[in-house]
Formats: structure tokens, sequence, C-alpha cells
């Protein structure tokens, strides 16, 4: 099938490639400009591609959004082959030794709930533009888990690095014609505005460059600071052990950048627009926040911060979670992969090197797997009749296969527990009732809401209380 070239891929595409599931079945290949792609349906084939055949189905195309950092093929997103293979286990280790024990991942993310719900109480009720505040939270327990500290809100640098990323997030939306037809980089007035994601990129890779060798300076001082737990060390750590072995290594200095500009941006906007679709979807249904008050008021109560002890015991706002994640699918077409060899699903032969788009939207809201109520917002579908949680092998918002999110479980907690303190301290309430806020998303590389606003009423009756 023969298909002219989309110019960003957004809504058209999605309910496009919809049309072709259904007509095509699990695979279907097309060209975007010159290039043949096969795009990937339903949960079987995408099982049958990315886990049966995962040895021969997990290195990257080149993608424009990383050529456009000039830093060649670094970094656990982009990278293919043995360079990815322990980039990959190097990160999946230190997030893993992190979620452990003390838990450093959950004390960094309360830390940070306690700053965004107080800067959310101070608005005293007035409208505020959630998107915004979210996006900034998320990003700073990226900052306390590679760096060991958080910035405030004002950190000069701080809202650099973090406006910048946003726009080159903004950007993106409308470049996803330059993978395939690269000349469009060059068309007069940045059509498609490849410089301005490449400014934006080389500001965010100055500053966390500079952030980077002070903390690594910092370390070499204090030795006490290498004990605050972050990932530069971890990463050094693990670095010096390989040199020691005689292993051969690509843990150099250009990976550990790469590495933490990649977590920057996968585990940023992801997180925060979950968490800002699951407020627009409550204001759609308030009904479904009347359960998660009860629940959290019965559960937990207001006296203490939710931990992730608490997880167990909250059933329906787990349902909540995973619906908001179902139906938002905030990375619709995951991000692309590349056949290291010739594989072959079924009757179909996909030569060696041809891009793979794996279409989630196929099976997050598969009417086949979720009921003829696949696009409706229904926490529900996710209990059992005993209001237990149900997990369903065709939830995959973080794909699956050797190339699954490796924040998957990080995650999950900041979801959790961002989640459950919003909804314990608040009561979120549309800025008009009788004109609610769009359900339609802006998307580029992840599904983001159309901008809105919210009133966060409080709930708590002592204002002293927790924060
Ligand atoms: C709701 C939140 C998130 C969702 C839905 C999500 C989803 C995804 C998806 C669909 C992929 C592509 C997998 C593939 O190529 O097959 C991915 C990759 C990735 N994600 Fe996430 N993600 C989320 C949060 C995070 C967080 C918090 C981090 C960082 C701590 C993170 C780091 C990464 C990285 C580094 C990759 C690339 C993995 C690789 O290439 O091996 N993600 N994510």
């Amino acid at each position: 099938m023969l298909v002219f070239l989309p110019l960003s891929m957004g809504d058209d595409i999605r309910a496009q490639f919809k049309a072709w599931h259904k007509q095509c079945g699990g695979l279907f290949s097309i060209y975007f400009g010159t290039k043949l792609v096969v795009v990937v349906n339903g949960f079987k084939t995408h099982r049958e591609v990315f886990v049966y055949k995962a040895a021969f189905s997990s290195d990257r195309p080149r993608m424009f959004l990383n050529e456009a950092i000039g830093m060649g093929e670094t970094g656990i997103v982009f990278s293919s082959g043995v360079i990815w293979k322990e980039l990959r286990y190097t990160t999946h280790q230190i997030l893993k030794e992190f979620g452990m024990g003390t838990n450093l991942l959950a004390e960094r993310i309360q830390e940070e709930v306690i700053c965004y719900v107080k800067k959310l109480v101070e608005m005293k009720g007035k409208p505020v533009d959630p998107q915004h505040f979210t996006y900034v939270s998320v990003s700073n327990i990226i900052c306390s888990i590679m760096f060991g500290r958080r910035f405030s809100y004002d950190d000069p640098r701080f809202k650099k690095t973090v406006d910048s990323l946003n726009r080159v997030s903004e950007c993106a939306r409308g470049a996803g014609a330059i993978n395939f037809l690269p000349f469009l980089k060059y068309l007069p007035g940045d059509m498609f505005k490849a410089k301005k994601i490449q400014l934006n990129w080389l500001s965010v890779k100055k500053v966390l460059a500079e952030i980077v060798f002070e903390i690594e300076r910092q370390g070499k001082i204090t030795a006490k600071k290498r004990n605050s737990g972050n990932y530069i060390f971890s990463y050094r750590d693990k670095q010096h052990e390989n040199k020691q072995i005689g292993n051969a290594t690509c843990l150099d200095d250009d990976n550990l950048l790469k590495n933490i500009i990649d977590l920057f941006a996968a585990g940023t906007e992801t997180v925060a627009s979950s968490i800002v679709w699951c407020l627009l979807f409550i204001l759609h249904t308030p009904s479904v926040q009347t359960k998660i008050h009860e629940e959290l008021d019965r559960e937990v109560g207001q006296e203490r911060q939710p931990t992730m002890e608490d997880q167990a015991r909250l059933p329906y706002l787990n349902a909540v979670i995973k619906e908001t994640q179902r139906l938002s699918n905030v990375v619709p077409f995951s991000v692309m992969h590349k056949t290291s060899e010739e594989i072959k699903i079924g009757d179909f032969i996909i030569p060696k090197g041809t891009t793979l788009i794996p279409n989630l939207d196929s099976v997050l809201h598969d009417p086949e797997v979720w009921g003829s109520d696949a696009e409706i917002f229904n926490p529900d579908r996710f209990l059992d009749k005993d209001g237990n949680v149900i997990h369903r092998e065709e939830f995959i918002p973080y794909s699956l296969g050797p190339r699954i999110c490796v924040g998957e479980a990080m995650a999950k907690m900041e979801l959790f527990l961002f989640l459950s303190s919003m909804f314990q301290r608040f009561q979120f309430v549309a800025k008009d009732s009788k004109n609610l806020p769009s359900l339609k998303p802006n998307i580029g590389f992840t599904s983001v809401p159309t901008a809105f606003e919210i009133l966060c009423v409080d709930r708590f009756k002592k204002t002293e209380a927790l924060v």
C-alpha cells in the first residue's frame, strides 16, 4: 500500500492506522516518503515481533530527534546492539538498586510530592494550569535521582533546562516527517522546526553537562557526598568495576551525559502527561473522583502522607491509574524499532534494516480486548467482582520485550505517589462545569492533553496538617 507523506504523526495518522489495522490485520507496510516502514498491530503480533523475535527486532533506526543533539549513537534510548545492551543493563541495575532497601526512589518522589502539593495549596483554589506545575515537578524527580538533589522551582538553570526540554517536545510534534524525508530540515523558515529542536537540545545539553561536572567535582572533594546516592556516582562505580576486571566497556563520559539527557526526556513528559490526563478524565466523570476520595479517606485518612505500602489497600485508585494509562496511551507509537536480521511473521517476511512502528493504540484501544466501550474512561474494567485489581497482559503502555520502558517501576511509583497525595488533599473542579476542557490530544512523540485550567479545592480542614 502506498501512502502520501504525513506532515506530522498526528491524530489523522492514528485514525488511519486504526482503519488499516482493521483492513489488513496485524502487519501492514507503508511508504513514509520513500522509506518502507512496517506498522505492528494487535497484542499477538506485538508479542510475536517484539518478544518472540526480539533478538532481531530490538535495534533503533536513525531518528532526527536523536541526531539533532549531535552526540552520535550514544545513550540508552537511541543506541543499538552491544552498546545499548550495556547502557540498558547499567541503567536498569542502578534504578533497581535505588528502589531496594531504603527505597531511595520512593523517598525522593515523596519529597517532591510534598513540594508539589504545597505549591497547589498556595494557589488557594484559583485556576491553575496543571500541565506546567506537574511537568516541572516530575522533571525535578529525575534531577533528584540523577544528581542526588532537587532544585527550587525558581532556580534559573533548572528553569532553563525544563523550558528547553518542553520546547523540544512541542517542536517534535511537527517534526516526525524529518525521520523519513531528512531534506525537510533544510526548508526555509524552519518549517519543520528542525533548527528550534537543535537549539533547545543544545541548551539542555549545556546546562546538564555543567551540573554533571559540578556534582563530580564536589563528589571528589567530599567523600561523604558520594554516599548521598545519585545516578552519576553509581554509573562511575560501575565504569570503575568494569575497568578493574578488564572488561571492554562503553561506560564513558559521552554515554553518561547522553543517558542523563535521555532519562530526562523519556521520564518527564510521559509521567507528567499521565497525571494531567487523569485529572482531565476525572473532570469528565466526577463520580470516579467521589469513589477515589471515599477509598482514600477510609484507608489512609488525612493525618499522614500516602506511601507505597498503601498501594495494596487502594485497588480503586490503582484501577483509575491503569485506565488512565490505557486510554491516554501517552506514547502512542512507542519508540520505533529496526530489524537487525530478516524476520518471518506468519506469511510475511520483514527484511533486515526495516523500520518498525509499534502501534500501541491497536492494543490499548482494541475493542476485542477491552469491549465495545474501549474508547470510554471506565476504571471498573480493571476490577473483578470482589473489587480486586485485574492485571491483563494486553495492558502495555510501557511496550513489551527487552526494549520495554526501563523506567516502568519508577513511573508506576510516581503515578501512585503523586495521584494518591493529590486526591487525598484536593477536590479537583472544572473551571467552567458547562464547558469542560477538550479531550483532544496533541500528538508528537507523546500524547499531551490540550492545555486547560483546573481548580484545586483544599479538602483538609486543618490547614497545618501535612503541608
Ligand atoms: C507513564 C510513564 C511512561 C510511559 C508510558 C513510558 C513508555 C515507554 C515506551 C512505550 C517506551 C518504548 C519502548 C520500546 O522501544 O519498545 C519507553 C522507553 C523508555 N523509557 Fe519510558 N515510559 C514512561 C516513563 C519513563 C520514566 C519515568 C523513565 C525514566 C526514568 C523512562 C525511561 C525510558 C527509557 C530510558 C526508554 C528507552 C529504553 C530502551 O531503549 O531500552 N520512561 N517508555
